[in-house]
């Protein structure tokens, strides 16, 4: 059923993986297929949001009616986020930013030869931390955690740490759950120290049963 209980809320949302750039030719980047972020976005935009969405390359086309920003790299990425921040009543994070990026971008095609190749690496920024220091009262923050073990403590954490107001806890690990897949099996921590577990559903319907929670927690 549609319901348009989200007019005149402005969403941001971030999807899919970055790339980060070795040369010309290659990069190291993150598995995401963009298909939660674009749930989201989707989702909103049907329950009549102003929607934003910020995506690093994926195959998948961007949902009629959004605002679509492109980008590859975390710091494209972190520009443009930055760039509508202020607008937005709300932001969730479902991309999978590289946290690492090569130090020495090669402008050339590098040669191979029969040696190693060692790659220096160093942090990116991070985002969503960003955004948390510069949250404002009434700004609802939602993050992500993509884990293959310890899933609810490393996801406390990042709760925690980037001053969240809830976090999607994803065990990627699942054959059903995490990248590429349609379906998607999450739990849900609070501020207040509450979880909630979720069972197996499409991404889709995830994506709506997420917005419910977050306007819970705003309105
Ligand atoms: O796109 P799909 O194929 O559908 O897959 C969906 C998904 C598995 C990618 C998605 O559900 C998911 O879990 N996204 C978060 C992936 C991730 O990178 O998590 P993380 O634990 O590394 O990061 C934690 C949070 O901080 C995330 O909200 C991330 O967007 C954010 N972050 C991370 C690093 C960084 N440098 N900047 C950030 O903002």
């Amino acid at each position: 059923a549609f319901a348009a209980d989200m007019l005149g809320i402005k969403v941001l949302v971030t999807a899919a993986g970055t790339y980060e750039p070795i040369d010309p030719v290659r990069y190291i980047g993150n598995r995401s297929s963009g298909k939660m972020g674009y749930a989201i976005a989707e989702a909103a935009k049907k329950r009549g949001a102003e929607v934003i969405l910020v995506s690093g390359p994926s195959a998948l086309t961007p949902p009629d009616g959004v605002e679509f920003i492109g980008v590859e790299s975390a710091a494209e990425m972190r520009d443009a986020v930055m760039e509508h921040f202020s607008e937005a009543d709300m932001v969730i994070k479902a991309a999978a930013v590289a946290d690492y990026r090569v130090r020495n971008v090669s402008d050339q095609k590098i040669k191979k030869n029969d040696e190693e190749l060692n790659l220096v690496l160093e942090k990116n920024p991070d985002i969503l931390k960003e955004l948390g220091e510069k949250k404002r009262a009434g700004q609802i923050l939602v993050g992500f955690a993509a884990e293959t073990q310890n899933l609810l403590e490393y996801a406390k954490a990042k709760l925690e740490k980037k001053n969240l107001d809830m976090i999607v806890a994803n065990d990627v690990s699942r054959k059903d759950a995490g990248f590429n897949t349609d379906t998607n099996v999450v739990k849900l921590l609070y501020r207040n120290g509450a979880i909630e577990e979720l069972p197996i559903m499409t991404k889709h319907k995830l994506a709506d049963e997420l917005l419910n929670r977050v306007l819970k927690i705003k309105y």
